[in-house]
């Protein structure tokens, strides 16, 4: 009989050729439980997903609740389905009046494909716009407005009119015009390895985008739901959005996503011709659920107020030569290091000994930290030290 290794390679599609081939078991809180007795501290969140961490007693709960009730029901949009009601009236009250109007979908990418339509049913445009480095998703849409041509070239012809400004550059907003649609921004660039906002640039891409009539969607599928210490990160850049992506985090777990607009934004979809975006699972009662559950920990458990001094504690533990720059917002953080040949031993250590993390896609000199917003002081010091002696094991 073959082993689930083994299975694994055999008949699941393979991405890479060095893929983590971690076995878990169980996970719960920040940690993820292996099949031989092994204990990792999650450092990535499944990559920016369990922020409230794994297994939240309360997110079980939701779903538990819900499963008793019903699954699925009906297509996306015809029902009045209980948890989707909460859970868009609930996103509603922690964003500002524009935001108001919640489209569910199951995943980042779908978020994405559902905004890009959306903004250029809204404006009659076509051109779209997005950042060098951004990260957007893997549907061809998505995949069109990540900035990447490495990573693209293989795939053209993908969308026309699609065209790229690099994050933080003033002299490239001017390429911002009455053509534009839209312009897709990740409020904080993930996977280009943690860039933030400099010198007021995004208030200054919000002003563009309102000279000329395009509308800014803001892409927090990896920053929202917390992960930056605000619930939304861009309440920290003192702008407002068009239009605003989330998933991930915001699942607990569970996959969902969505994109959020005001009444009069969203309103196109209904004619001209009708049923102007559809999804068969998007907002899956039980993801609503689940969601709705997330939001509410994040807001009961207070869970916002310890971003930032966590976030203090690992840059205050992780010094060492190595390492050169930490970049973060919040916990979304990048230890910078000379190179990924330093980095991925250090990776490959730190999971031997019992600590998760990662490099990022454009940015494989930094290790990617994003714990769940649950770590507590001691497992962060915990995590540090394994960090700090697994690069002193590699270097020796
Ligand atoms: C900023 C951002 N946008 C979109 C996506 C795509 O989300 P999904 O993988 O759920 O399709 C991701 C996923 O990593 C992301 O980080």
């Amino acid at each position: 009989m073959l082993t689930s290794r083994q299975l694994f390679l055999k008949h699941q599609a393979q991405t890479s050729d060095f893929p983590l081939m971690m076995e878990i078991e169980k996970a719960e809180g920040v940690y993820m439980y292996g099949a031989n007795g092994e204990k990792y501290l999650d450092l990535i969140s499944g990559i920016g997903v369990s922020n409230v961490g794994h297994r939240h007693p309360h997110v079980l709960k939701a779903i538990q609740e819900q499963l008793d009730k019903y699954l699925h029901l009906m297509v996306y949009g015809e029902f009045v389905q209980t948890p989707q009601v909460k859970l868009a009236e609930a996103l509603s009250k922690t964003l500002p009046e524009n935001l108001s109007i919640s489209y569910f979908v199951n995943s980042g990418s779908e978020a994405v494909e559902g905004a890009m339509k959306l903004a250029k049913k809204y404006t009659g445009r076509t051109e779209l716009i997005s950042c060098h480095n951004a990260y957007h998703g893997s549907t061809q849409g998505s995949w069109s407005l990540t900035g990447s041509e490495n990573f693209k070239r293989a795939y053209r012809p993908l969308l026309p009119d699609v065209n790229h400004i690099w994050f933080n550059s003033f002299e490239d907003l001017e390429r911002i015009t009455t053509r534009t649609a839209a312009v897709f921004v990740e409020t904080v660039q993930g996977e280009a390895g943690l860039r933030t906002s400099e010198n007021n640039w995004l208030q200054a891409v919000r002003e563009r985008c309102t000279q000329t009539g395009t509308l800014l969607v803001l892409d927090e599928i990896q920053c929202g739901f917390g992960r930056t210490g605000t619930f939304w990160a861009f309440e920290q850049f003192g702008i407002v959005p068009d239009i605003l992506l989330c998933a991930k985090g915001m699942g607990g777990g569970m996959p969902i996503g969505a994109f959020i607009a005001s009444e009069e934004i969203m309103g196109v979809f209904k004619s001209n011709p009708i049923l102007g975006h559809m999804t068969t699972f998007g907002g899956h009662p039980v993801s609503c659920a689940a969601s709705l559950a997330t939001l509410e920990v994040i807001q009961q458990e207070n869970l916002l107020a310890g971003v930032a001094s966590k976030a203090e504690l690992f840059k205050e533990k992780l010094q060492h030569p190595a390492i050169k720059q930490i970049r973060n917002c919040g916990l979304m953080m990048a230890a910078e290091m000379e190179s990924f040949e330093i980095l991925k031993p250090v990776i490959d250590q730190a999971i031997l000994d019992g600590v998760l993390t990662d490099w990022f896609l454009f940015c494989d000199n930094s290790m990617r930290i994003a714990p769940p917003l649950t770590i507590s002081e001691t497992e962060i010091k915990a995590a540090c030290e394994i960090i700090l002696n697994a690069i002193n094991k590699v270097l020796q």
